[in-house]
């Protein structure tokens, strides 16, 4: 086994974004902060705020869902202010993976792109699946009924297969092999439509705001609200997804973190107006009558035209989530493969798409499958924590890189180093605590699997084994 713990250098990371050498390896650059911040929107609000604010509501914390909200958009805050400080030093694709290789690491490194592969592929299937729900209730609100067997996974209400929900992940697999820049497009008209959509619901519900329907406040505690905290983190998954793009972007240093925290704050503000009007409209127990709960909350209160508009933007907010997420994954692929850590074939850029199509496909058939013949109740209980341990780890590598390498760079500086990486560190790692025990043991299984991999393959091959100047 040779070094585990060595460190990428800064300088040659940045070498290998550039070009230089294998040039045949590097994508083109053509994002700006707008482009980046649009990109950040697309991958944080879907299903979180249109599917699983209902869920949590009614199940976890009740009217108290704001806090649920505001306790989760703390941690991500503080985690992206980790982020940030990285991608502006480090803008290379593979985002948290390569912070760790630079900071902590290779070990570190391999355990959070190995943890962010499964993490992207259950949530890319949760996400594709909520698609699904949400395209079938709006065929059905205008008289189209698809049978059961195609729209239901297996076990499901007799279903064989949900197919929806594998086509909108070829759809977007396509898109995606085209080419970033109609990829990056097309994600700016679909986030217009959802924030629209969003405001739309805010401006019609918060007349018919009802505060007796905010008591009691906190039906199932404090227990429910942290609990809650832990499911609804879902809906912020998606602004490290910026710094995946890192090696597309024209101007890193600035345009990342600009990015990271204007997406960031936009949809946490987003996010607590719509769950305290939400909770404010319906009753926080009747929630779990409905996979749509915007929509529902305003079919109560009788704007049937809003709720239909609703859904529409539902739609398509879930696809942008859709495009940014498979995008990050074949990105961490990318990275991990130009380090020898995986087979090359992942890290192939197509010559005339200028895109990783290989790894694009790869991810397409694995996530279609998990898609297609997985029910969400399943998917969705898998996800978070390996966002949440990236998350503790990339906060760790900002305290440990400030130590060891105060001389670097760094065009953006997270502030309060050391404490606030630290609360970023302990709001992640509660949030962990509070999933449910399944999720634990999907965690620890799958990386035990990894260590093997690692041992077998990845630090075997790592291109590190050839470069002496780089491991030190
Ligand atoms: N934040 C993304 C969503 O809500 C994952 O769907």
């Amino acid at each position: 086994m040779k070094n585990i713990f060595r460190t990428k250098s800064i300088g040659t990371l940045l070498k290998e974004s550039h070009g230089e050498g294998e040039s045949k390896n590097s994508l083109r650059k053509e994002l700006g902060s707008f482009e980046l911040t649009m990109l950040g929107i697309g991958a944080i609000i879907g299903t979180g705020i249109f599917v699983l604010t209902g869920v949590a509501a009614a199940k976890y914390s009740g009217p108290a869902l704001i806090l649920s909200f505001i306790i989760s958009g703390l941690a991500c805050a503080f985690a992206a202010l980790c982020y940030a400080e990285f991608a502006a030093m480090v803008p290379i694709a593979g985002s948290a993976y390569t912070y760790g290789y630079a900071a902590l690491g290779e070990i570190w490194a391999w355990i959070i792109g190995w943890d962010l592969i499964l993490e992207y592929t259950v949530a890319i299937a949760a996400v594709a699946i909520g698609w699904s729900g949400y395209i079938v209730s709006l065929l059905e609100s205008v008289g189209i009924h698809l049978p059961a067997q195609l729209i239901n996974a297996p076990g499901v209400k007799g279903g064989i297969i949900n197919l929806p929900a594998v086509l909108i992940i070829l759809v977007i697999s396509s898109l995606l092999i085209k080419g970033v820049r109609e990829s990056a497009k097309l994600n700016n008209i679909i986030v217009g439509i959802k924030v629209i959509v969003v405001l739309l619901f805010i401006v019609l519900g918060v007349t018919h705001v009802n505060p007796v329907n905010w008591h009691p406040f906190m039906p199932y505690g404090w227990g429910g609200v942290f609990q809650g905290a832990a499911v609804i983190f879902f809906a912020y998954i998606g602004f490290d997804a910026v710094s995946t793009a890192a090696e597309e972007v024209k101007n890193p240093q600035k345009d990342l973190p600009r990015g990271i925290i204007a997406s960031l704050v936009i949809c946490t503000v987003l996010y607590i107006i719509v769950s305290a009007i939400l909770t404010g409209i319906v009753p926080y127990a009747k929630f779990a009558e409905t996979s749509a709960p915007v929509a529902f909350a305003l079919q109560q209160i009788g704007i049937t035209w809003g709720s239909a508009l609703v859904s529409v933007g539902a739609v398509c907010g879930i696809t942008s989530v859709l495009l940014v997420m498979m995008f990050g994954q074949t990105r961490v692929f990318f990275a991990m493969s130009r380090d020898g850590l995986l087979p090359k074939v992942f890290g192939e850029v197509n010559q005339k798409t200028g895109t990783p199509v290989k790894s694009t496909l790869l991810v397409t058939v694995v996530t279609a499958v998990l898609a297609g013949f997985t029910p969400i109740s399943a998917v969705a209980e898998l996800t978070n924590i390996g966002t949440l341990a990236a998350f503790v780890i990339v906060s760790a590598a900002v305290i440990v890189l400030r130590r060891r390498r105060p001389d670097l760079n760094r065009p953006f500086k997270c502030p309060w180093v050391p404490l606030l990486p630290a609360l970023s560190i302990i709001a992640c790692t509660y949030l962990i605590i509070v999933l449910p025990a399944i999720t634990h043991w999907r965690f620890v299984i799958w990386l035990a699997i990894g260590i093997v991999v690692y041992y077998f393959y990845g630090n075997r091959n790592s291109v590190m084994n050839d470069n002496k100047e780089n491991a030190a």
